[in-house]
């Protein structure tokens, strides 16, 4: 069976790999499900692994096959799965469990562990390929009515894990009502956090560089929330016309530009860091003293979040359908660049530096 394959740590390695078929009787105790792949997205993460800068094989092997965000259709399961079934729609969680307390939980996306394990990234081989089989606890149920969105599910449970945790971290104030959220980045992550904030009645601003007008900005305009070009407006005019916001989200994959909303938020306020930036950028020039004060006098609260568990693809399943009743036909306006098939890989991953492209995904096979 043919898979999309790099070899990390070596820049434009992406080949057409040969992987054993697998089968359901791969997972232990009728715990298996086998899938077939229907699409996959591809997001910067995989850019950045064919780049060389990101990303490890599994133990014994030099090769790793990529795919992290995947949407299938169940082809068989073992007698000891209930919650899905021949011909449900699915997605699977990316992180596996490592050897913590939190691993052993269910809450693989906060291990203490250093070394973390994610089909598609690091150390576990991923899903671009046409069939693969995974344990029951990894595999979350699609409704039907979503399959046009389900390649959104992984990068979804992202982002609904990100204003969780913003959420639950503010429990520290006794009493938090956000009014004001800024979403910087206005790729994936960006317009869906937008909307997920939307349904959480935030008053919105997205910002990015790209100009207005655009796709990306008409985008945020239908989730009723506000575009602002950074190149025409930085972040500092725009606090000056609209206040201090109480959240960032920020997902422009820029550490500088992560460091620079440190200089923005609110008082009592929370910022979520969801970019992965592999590369090996340095802050020059950033006012460290006047961030430190005002960080302290404000009382202010910086979090990290990576990746999402179970429920944090519930929840984002959950949003993406709650999305399509409340901005119909506005979310599937983000899947700008599907490709026919992994075969050509250089293809698949050159898609990714296409300015105009929101996502990236490969149609692997029709339902
Ligand atoms: C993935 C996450 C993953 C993170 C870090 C992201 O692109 O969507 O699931 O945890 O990369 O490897
Ligand atoms: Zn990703």
């Amino acid at each position: 069976m043919k898979a999309l394959a790099v070899r990390p740590g070596v820049r434009n390695s992406a080949y057409i790999a040969d992987i054993p078929e697998p089968k359901v009787t791969d997972i232990p105790d009728g715990r298996g499900i086998l899938v077939r792949t229907l699409q996959v997205g591809v997001d910067a993460t995989d850019g950045e692994i064919n780049e060389g800068l990101y990303g490890r094989a599994p133990a014994g092997d030099s090769h790793l096959v990529l795919g992290h965000e995947v949407f299938g259709v169940v082809e068989e399961v073992g007698p000891n799965v209930k919650h899905l079934k021949k011909r449900d729609y699915c997605t699977c969680t990316v992180r596996r469990p490592g050897p913590t307390l939190f691993d052993k939980i269910g809450r693989n996306d906060i291990t203490s562990h250093p070394e973390y394990y994610e089909r598609g990234i690091n150390l576990l081989h991923g899903f671009m390929t046409h069939r693969f089989v995974e344990d029951a606890e990894f595999v979350v149920k699609v409704p039907g009515g979503l399959n046009h969105l389900g390649v959104l599910s992984e990068p979804a449970s992202v982002c609904a894990k990100a204003i969780e945790q913003a959420y639950l971290a503010q429990q520290r104030l006794q009493v938090w009502k956000p009014k004001l959220a800024f979403v910087t980045g206005a790729g994936q992550i960006g317009l869906l956090t937008t909307m997920m904030l939307r349904l959480r009645g935030l008053d919105v601003f997205t910002l990015a560089r790209t100009p207005n007008p655009g796709l990306k900005a008409d985008i945020v305009r239908a989730y009723g929330a506000k575009y602002v070009s950074t190149k025409e407006t930085p972040m500092g005019e725009l606090v000056k016309q609209v206040g201090r916001p109480d959240l960032i989200i920020e997902a422009t994959g820029s550490s500088q530009v992560a460091f620079e909303c440190m200089e923005h938020l609110n008082l009592n306020g929370a910022m979520v860091w969801t970019s992965v930036t592999g590369g090996k950028h340095e802050l020059s020039g950033f006012p460290s003293d006047k961030v430190n004060l005002e960080w302290v006098l404000g009382n202010k609260l910086l979090l990290g979040s990576v990746n999402g568990n179970r429920d944090h693809f519930a929840q984002g399943i959950a949003d993406l359908a709650l999305g399509e009743v409340m901005f119909p036909g506005i979310t599937s306006r983000m899947l700008t660049t599907p490709i026919d098939g992994f075969m050509d890989p250089q293809a698949v991953l050159h898609e990714l530096e296409n300015k105009s492209a929101i996502k990236v995904y490969v149609n692997v096979a029709r339902d």
